[in-house]
């Protein structure tokens, strides 16, 4: 009997390929949890934008442009930080051209913007065991005084003081300013 299925085996035409090295069996995926964790990044996102939002207007209207980016440069980094730090994850906003050096993403933010433009979709995902979400943000009218082709030289003073590599300006309205990102790991 032996015998028979060595025969029957050799006779086989070319053995089959062995499987192909497959990753070690991941671990189930949890899809409520993953929900959750999408749904916590998406909840950062919110915060982060309705904070700049408001600060901003308020800043604006109250005591004017110069104000403003006073305001931004003081507190930006530090509400992100903030943010960041309650969640357990990582939130931020950036750009292909960036105003603050500090505010280069990770990675995959990198990437995505390396060749986004108007159109291109955000992310909802989860990647490595990580919920990834990431919105493009747009020029608006109300941006141009901070970030369009013609600034005020009040405005210019400051930003050339606060961000001495500043790239954030020469934008039209519609244009890709960058990109709002938040990254929650799923647990
Ligand atoms: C009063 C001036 C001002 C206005 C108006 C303004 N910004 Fe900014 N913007 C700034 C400053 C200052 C920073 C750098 C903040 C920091 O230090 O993180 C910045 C940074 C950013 C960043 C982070 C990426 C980077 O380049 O560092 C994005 C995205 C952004 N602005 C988008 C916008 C959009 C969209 C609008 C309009 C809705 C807007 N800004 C209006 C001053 C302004």
């Amino acid at each position: 009997m032996l015998l028979a299925v060595l025969i029957a085996c050799s006779s086989d035409p070319a053995p089959a390929p062995a499987p192909v090295a497959e990753a070690p069996p991941a671990a189930p995926r949890d899809s409520k949890a993953e929900a959750k964790a999408l749904a916590d990044a998406n909840g950062l996102l919110s915060e982060l934008g309705q904070s700049f939002r408001s600060r901003l207007s308020e800043e604006l209207k109250a005591r004017g442009p110069v104000a403003a980016v006073e305001v931004c440069s003081t507190e930006a980094q530090a509400l992100t930080a903030a943010l960041s730090a309650s969640s357990g994850g990582s939130v931020g906003r950036s750009s292909s051209k960036l105003r603050n050096p500090a505010n280069e993403g990770p990675d995959w933010v990198r990437a995505w913007l390396a060749d986004a433009d108007a159109s291109t979709a955000g992310l909802s995902e989860v990647v490595d065991g990580r919920a990834r979400v990431l919105k493009p943000i747009t020029i608006e009218p109300a941006c141009l005084t901070c970030h369009g082709t013609e600034i005020g030289a009040e405005v210019q003073t400051i930003l050339g003081e606060r961000y001495p590599d500043d790239a954030a300006t020469g934008y039209a309205v519609g244009d890709l300013r960058g990109v709002a990102w938040a990254d929650v790991p799923v647990r």
